[in-house]
């Protein structure tokens, strides 16, 4: 499905424009600026990746076990119990669930019972009227047949998709074809249709048919009432579930890290700035020596949104041993791609005693626990998307749980970049060489035509890493790791830390960052430093993987970009 690159060229422009600007601007900004043009690269065009070229083949890399700190690996697999969810049978009181209705079917048959939820059609017949009903609780609605002894029929019938509802009926074995029960409202004494909520089907926008995830974003607020975005959405809160699962049973302790902090983690200069003191008078706005005078702001210091809670998780991974945080997460990165968002959720856990190859062992866990997770509990979902978003959707997941996932080194992946170009593969950014940062071409050419399967890249150069990240022993690359992912790209981010203060203090001062704002953090490494690890994984690019949706924009409830901050 193409729909993800609609926006005007408008936007090219104006992000042109904003970059030309920050061109003539400080050091700090010229490190965002590196980081745009790299967007704008990718604005509004999908990404190309070049088939393998005939004949092309490489070795699965092997990697030196005997280098681990942990000797063994650590098994992230959860007793099969944990993998189906347990449903209620009530929304509240005595209104039953139409997932617990379509679940238990036949089962249900000669039950009066009660539902409620919004009619997605309505059509008469002769003497009957068939409301096809949901609550949102499963992709697939209840139909309900009502007669017309009932008292209000006549209303009934006048009713419209988007009505909500609350009736009482028996439920029945269908006559029609693919369910297997269906309520009737037939008994004037025992049953009946409550009109809860009108919806005018000459305004009520999701009346209108199938639309374009585009056109639905203009009415985010109404999005679910609809399949596609009631399947995201059901899929979303399973994947946010399942990772609590996860992780509580794999004995980690929720943090709650801070949305608003003073360090940027990632050292690249895009936050969020918050304040108390900004007017729009600018003659209000406290001064000193022609600047801002943050002294003067709420917290006396110039304050920011979190680009990730992962040095405040840190802290705790640094005493409770295993440990994570999950919460929004926010970057000014004037991004117009289809994988990102200003405002987004990350997951990051934290492992003590541990190193990246243990890292690399929970993130595969981790991920594939989570698509088993919903292949349990959503298939419904999943039919839809493969139906008509992503063709071979399931085939897909399946394809990726059931293999291991690739460790391949980023001096071994620019190897095998530069032989598939030798051999002819065509790379918009054709300039490979070690030291680069990997374009999603490259990543994806990577995982998706060498491997056809995840791969973990890891031991980059650290001059294109955080300052975190453990040096090599050779000094030239850092722990990190990054998760591609077939068709999505990267999909997580982590590394093991730098433990040593020393080499940490030196990193901070190379990034050109200043120590002083990372006191706590340098503490760690001052009393009872250990070698530790942690990733970052984009939620909302868990979604996409899942779902098969390419606008990360039709994943999140409310999608906040630069430019746009709707409802
Ligand atoms: O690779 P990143 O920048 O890593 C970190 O933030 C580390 N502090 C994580 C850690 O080690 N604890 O971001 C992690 C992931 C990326 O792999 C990507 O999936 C997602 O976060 N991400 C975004 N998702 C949506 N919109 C954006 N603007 C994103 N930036 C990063
Ligand atoms: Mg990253």
């Amino acid at each position: 499905m193409q729909y993800q690159f609609l926006e005007s060229d408008e936007l090219f422009t104006r992000v042109k424009t904003i970059t030309d600007f920050a061109k003539q601007t400080t050091a700090a900004t010229q490190k965002q600026t590196k980081k745009t043009e790299k967007l704008i690269g990718e604005i509004e065009k999908p990404i190309n990746v070049p088939p393998l070229p005939a004949g092309f083949k490489v070795d699965i890399p092997q990697f030196d076990v005997t280098k681990r700190l942990n000797k063994l690996p650590r098994s992230w697999d959860l007793p099969q119990q944990l993998y189906k969810k347990h449903l209620p049978k009530y929304n509240v009181g005595t209104i039953y669930r139409i997932q617990e209705l379509l679940n238990v079917g036949e089962g249900y048959i000669g039950q009066t019972v009660t539902v409620a939820g919004w009619a997605r059609t309505v059509r008469d017949q002769k003497n009957l009227c068939f409301i096809e009903l949901n609550d949102g609780t499963s992709f697939g609605g209840l139909q309900i047949v009502v007669e017309d002894k009932l008292p209000n029929f006549d209303q009934v019938v006048k009713a419209n998709t988007g009505f909500s509802l609350k009736v009482t009926g028996n439920i029945v074995k269908s006559p029609a074809k693919g369910q297997l029960i269906e309520m009737l409202v037939a008994d004037p004494t025992k049953h009946e249709v409550v009109i809860v909520g009108q919806a005018d089907p000459q305004e009520y926008p999701m009346a209108k048919g199938v639309q374009k995830p585009e056109t639905l974003r203009q009415k985010a607020h109404l999005r679910p009432r609809g399949n596609f975005f009631s399947a995201v959405t059901r899929i979303r809160n399973n994947l946010a579930y399942a990772t609590h699962v996860f992780f509580q049973n794999n004995g980690c302790l929720y943090i709650h890290t801070p949305i608003i902090t003073g360090s940027d983690c990632e050292g690249a200069g895009e936050m969020f700035r918050i304040s108390t003191i900004f007017d729009n008078d600018i003659k209000k706005i406290p001064q000193i020596n022609g600047k801002v005078d943050t002294a003067q702001d709420f917290f006396k210091k110039e304050v920011n949104l979190t680009v990730s809670g992962q040095l405040q998780v840190e802290h705790f991974c640094i005493s409770m041993s295993n440990v994570y945080t999950f919460g929004p997460t926010f970057r000014a990165e004037k991004a117009h791609t289809h994988r990102h968002l200003a405002e987004f959720w990350m997951i990051e856990p934290e492992f003590a005693f541990a190193d990246l190859f243990d890292n690399m062992e929970a993130a595969e866990g981790y991920v594939k626990f989570c698509i088993n997770y919903i292949i349990q509990n959503n298939m419904d979902d999943l039919k839809f998307l493969d139906n008509r978003v992503k063709p071979g959707l399931i085939d897909y997941l399946k394809d990726i749980v059931s293999k291991d996932f690739i460790r391949c080194s980023y001096t071994q992946g620019i190897d095998i970049l530069l032989k598939a170009q030798k051999a002819g593969a065509k790379f918009e950014n054709s300039d490979i060489k070690w030291g680069m940062d990997l374009n999603s071409e490259h990543e994806r050419f990577i995982a998706e035509k060498v491997f056809q399967r995840p791969v973990f890249l890891y031991d980059y150069p650290k001059e294109i890493k955080a300052f975190y990240m453990k040096v090599t022993d050779d000094g030239k690359c850092v722990r990190a790791m990054d998760m591609l992912i077939p068709q999505v790209g990267e999909l997580i981010g982590g590394s093991q830390r730098e433990e040593r203060y020393d080499v940490l203090a030196q990193r901070i001062k190379e990034c050109g960052l200043k120590i002083e704002d990372y006191g706590p953090y340098m503490d760690l490494r001052k009393y009872g430093t250990v070698p530790h690890c942690g990733f970052g994984l984009g939620f909302e690019r868990l979604v996409m993987m899942v779902t098969g949706v390419e606008n990360i924009r039709d994943v999140i409830p409310f999608p906040r970009y630069h430019g746009s901050a709707e409802f």
